[in-house]
This record gives structure tokens, C-alpha cells and sequence, in this order.
């Protein structure tokens, strides 16, 4: 049994989550290090994506690796390679500010699936939507997702907070507080409102979307929906952050 760990290196304790988690499915663990160009809708974005390859090694290490792999451009894309479409769901809301976005990291990841041939494969809810549209092209590896790691504020740990200020983290923790106090109320119209409202509050925060979604089709949930989630995205300071939750929302049983 092997189990792939993909990621974009930049390293955090949510990688490792998923590294340890990893672990306890089996004694053979990979984890891929590739920062995937065809991801990247903005080269400023790209070329601004935090590497530290060697505490990498470290951390994946510490965390129970046995393997830490990083493969080059070449070895991922050597020459025509089949790219996958995220179709409709792919450009909803993180597909829509960010187009070819989900091809691109459906791409790679079919690619890493097809060079190392895993059995399974780990990924972080944080990431919702991608872990969703992972989900449904993984014919032959099993996927296996890790409940999001937080900070003491709440802060969806991501490679992109290495970016952000002490007070710039403070004041992206309206994220998880607007989605957690989203979450406690009793309809979906309710849960809605109480997001708007908590996100706007925040006037360093710059909103992308803040919706509560069918996590069946991530269609817009109605209060019929057997499980609802809360996604937001937006920016602070130019610098891009998501999160998500589950919703109570009048759960239907
Ligand atoms: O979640 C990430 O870090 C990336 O999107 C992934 C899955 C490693 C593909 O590049």
C-alpha cells in the first residue's frame, strides 16, 4: 500500500496532518513537492509562492515521510500531456476568479496518481472544492481527506499566511469566526446573512465570495439540502485566502 501526500511544498502543520495521517494508513509515504505552474492563472501569484525545500524535508520527515520527492517540470510535463477538465463545478466560485484554476490541479494531480501509481492519497478539506472535484476523477487511488488544521485565532493555516503581517493575520481570522458563527444558526437564509454581515465588518478583508453551497453539486443549498457548507474567499492586502465549514443550518435527516 502507498500513499501520496501531493503538495506545493511550504510546508505547514496542516501538511503534516496530512502526512501523519498518512502514516497510519501505511509505512510507505510520498510526498510530492511540485510548485504546478499550470495552477497559477497569475505570474505574480507563481512566482511569489514561498519555497523552503530543505525544512520541507524536515518536516515531512518529523511528520512520518518516507520519501519526500520533488519532481521537475520536465518529469510532470515531458512534452504532450493530457489535460483534464474540472467541467461546470470547476468554474464556480474559486474556478470563477481564478479560470483554468481546477484544470490545472486536476492535471497534475492525475499526472502524480499516474507516475507513482498510489493506493491511496491524502488531501486537506481546506480546499473544498478541489477536494471534491479530486474526488471525482480518482478512478484507481483512494482519497482520503484531513479535517482543516487551525491556529489559535481560528486562521485556516495555508503556505499563504507566511505572507501576512501579525495584524493582517488578526484580521483574516474573520474568516473562520464569520463561518463558524454562520454555522450555528438554524436556516440556510439565516447562516447567509450572518456571514455577509461578519465578513463586512472587516474592512481589511476584501470578499470574493461568501456562499453556503449543496455539498452535493455546490449548487446554492436551499434549506432542503441534506449538507450544506459555508465557502469563503477573499483577499487581505492583496494576498489570497479560503476556508470553509460545515453548516448546521436546519440539518434534514
Ligand atoms: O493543494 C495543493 O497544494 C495543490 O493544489 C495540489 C493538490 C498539490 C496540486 O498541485
Amino acid at each position: 500500500m502507498t500513499v501520496l501526500v501531493p503538495t506545493m511544498g511550504s510546508l505547514h502543520r496542516g501538511h503534516q496532518a496530512l502526512i501523519k495521517r498518512a502514516r497510519e494508513l501505511s509505512k510507505d509515504v510520498i510526498v510530492s513537492i511540485f510548485v504546478n505552474p499550470l495552477q497559477f492563472e497569475n505570474k505574480e501569484d507563481l512566482e511569489k509562492y514561498p519555497r523552503s525545500p530543505q525544512l520541507d524535508i524536515e518536516l515531512a520527515t518529523l511528520a512520518g515521510a518516507t520519501e519526500v520527492w520533488f519532481p521537475e517540470y520536465e518529469d510532470i510535463y515531458p512534452g504532450a500531456i493530457e489535460t483534464l477538465s474540472a467541467g461546470s463545478i470547476g468554474s464556480l466560485y474559486e474556478g470563477e476568479s481564478r479560470p483554468a484554476h481546477f484544470d490545472g490541479v486536476l492535471t497534475v494531480v492525475n499526472r502524480l496518481f499516474e507516475m507513482v501509481k498510489p493506493t491511496h492519497a491524502v488531501f486537506g478539506e481546506k480546499d473544498y472544492q478541489q477536494l471534491f472535484l479530486i474526488k471525482k476523477i480518482a478512478k484507481k487511488v483512494e482519497i482520503v481527506s484531513v479535517p482543516t488544521v487551525r491556529s489559535g485565532s481560528g486562521l485556516a493555516l495555508s503556505s499563504r499566511n507566511i505572507r501576512l503581517s501579525e495584524s493582517e493575520r488578526e484580521w483574516a481570522s474573520i474568516i473562520s469566526k464569520a463561518l463558524t458563527a454562520a454555522s450555528l444558526e438554524k436556516s440556510v437564509e439565516s447562516a447567509q446573512r450572518t456571514l455577509d454581515d461578519l465578513l463586512a465588518q472587516e474592512k481589511a478583508f476584501t470578499k470574493d465570495y461568501g456562499v453556503i453551497i449543496d455539498e452535493k453539486d455546490f449548487s446554492i443549498a436551499t434549506q432542503m439540502s441534506q449538507k450544506k457548507r459555508g465557502l469563503v474567499a477573499g483577499w487581505i492586502n492583496g494576498i489570497r485566502l479560503i476556508d470553509n465549514m460545515p453548516m448546521n443550518a436546519g440539518h434534514q435527516s
